[in-house]
């Protein structure tokens, strides 16, 4: 009988490499390449550019490959337990760092048949990592990262976002990631937050930061990143403006607009009921709703509606009532917000929110319940996390020192220690030198 040889791969920017595994594997038996489904990419990297279904077709036409598998999760277990192939064949560049741990699951299960790992050497030069790397420095085009947003709600069990206000803001949450034993982690994409955009700008959050100023900041980070925007459109503003900023989110390759069911002067929800904050009826917030979704050109843009409900001590009853009147009235997720110190009414909330029939997206936004995990929130059914304020309020007060320290000590040697090397600002940005 022929004998199998099973590859797992990823294969969405398939290069040199990939074939030259697909190569070794075909001298040992019928390749079968388990193709990691995009759940399970996205479980430990970025979502995948091509969808799998894409990835399937590339490589089924790949000469040698006799048959693809979808493989489920990152570990190769279950789909060895069910094909007993005779041979893993796999880079060698896994027995050390964060894949060590799969691999010996490999040869532990191979053992049980007497199947065999073979290692090949890692081809030099060229890997899906600097490839991904060259992409991001060519950037995006508005449509990929419009639709970028909806593509990571599906495949991740949370979305997690933070606060853009400037250009370089957002290149820290474009590159910033952190190695961990499950992968590389990083930020999904940005908010672009009314709070934030108008606190650099030295103004209030009430929407004296008109959309046109808006769109400068917008328009900065657009430039030099390529991640999907979740845009804060405070109250939307008049149905009949609304309509128009929509058509320009869409046009710049924004994902999605939230809007929050207030009307009059809007302030920021941290106050809560220490100022005069008014929620706009369920009727004229849906019909913004119903506008707005009609005025859109792609299927991809989305519109979410917050309710102010818990901001405003109005309870869980409240914010149901309008949550499914939203809903109907065409919009594409709730976020729920509150400043309580808890999320016990988030989660009550959450818990309701999940029985309705046409339920979607959810964003939650913990800022003054932050001591809640993005894994708890997930189990609670949140499918997007906002961590709407904290970059920028960390910005500050080393700044607010620095300032100090100057006045202080006449000079500005003892505030050296709070910054970064000139050296190192020069380098920062990459095309200065
Ligand atoms: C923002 O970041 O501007 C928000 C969230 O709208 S909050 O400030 O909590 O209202
Ligand atoms: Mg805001």
């Amino acid at each position: 009988m022929t004998k199998t040889a099973y590859v797992g791969m990823s294969a969405d920017l398939v290069h040199p490499g990939h074939l030259n595994i697909i190569q070794q594997a075909a001298k040992y038996g019928d390749v079968v390449v388990g193709l990691l489904t995009d759940e399970a990419i996205a479980s430990y990297k970025r979502v995948p550019f091509m969808s799998f279904e894409q990835r399937r077709q590339v490589i089924e036409a790949l000469k040698g490959v006799a048959r693809v598998v979808p493989q489920t999760t990152l570990d190769y277990v279950p789909n060895l337990e069910e094909l007993k192939p005779d041979y893993v064949v796999h880079g060698d560049d896994w027995r050390t760092g964060v894949q060590q741990h799969t691999r010996q699951r490999v040869i532990d299960t191979l053992a049980k048949w007497g199947g065999e790992l073979i290692e090949v050497p890692y081809t030099e030069g060229i890997s899906s990592t600097k490839l991904h790397a060259a992409m991001k420095e060519i950037g995006t085009t508005p449509d990929v990262r419009r639709a970028s947003l909806r593509r990571m709600l599906k495949v991740k069990p949370i979305v997690r976002i933070a606060d853009l206000h400037n250009g370089l803001s957002g290149l820290i949450i474009e590159n910033i990631g952190v190695d961990t034993p499950q992968g590389r982690r990083e930020f999904d994409g940005m908010w672009a937050s009314s709070l934030t955009d108008s606190t650099s700008k030295g103004k209030p959050d009430i929407e004296a930061v008109d959309v046109s100023a808006r769109m400068i900041t917008l328009n900065e980070v657009l430039e030099v990143t390529t991640k999907p925007i979740v845009y804060d459109g405070d109250t939307g503003g008049k149905a009949e403006h609304f309509v128009f900023t929509v058509r320009t989110l869409e046009r710049l390759g924004v994902s999605a607009i939230i809007i929050e069911d207030k009307t009059g002067l809007k302030k920021n929800s941290l106050f809560g009921t220490e100022v005069d904050q008014t929620q706009d009826s369920i009727e004229a917030f849906s019909e913004k709703i119903r506008m707005g979704k009609k005025a859109q050109a792609t299927d991809d843009f989305m519109i979410i509606a917050r309710i102010e409900s818990l901001i405003l001590d109005k309870g869980v009853d409240h914010a149901m009532e309008r949550a499914a009147a939203f809903l109907d009235a065409g919009a594409d997720g709730i976020m729920i917000h509150s400043r309580r110190k808890e999320p016990a009414e988030i989660f009550e909330f959450c818990r309701r929110y999940n029985e309705l029939p046409n339920r979607k997206t959810l964003v939650a936004v913990p800022s003054s319940y932050n001591k809640v995990t993005e894994e708890e929130l997930a189990e609670n059914g949140v499918n997007l996390v906002i961590y709407a304020n904290q970059l920028l309020r960390s910005a500050y007060p080393a700044m607010v020192a620095t300032a100090k320290s100057i006045l202080t000590h006449h000079r500005s040697a003892e505030a050296d220690a709070n910054m970064m090397p000139i050296g190192e600002i020069l380098e920062l940005i990459p095309g200065g030198k």
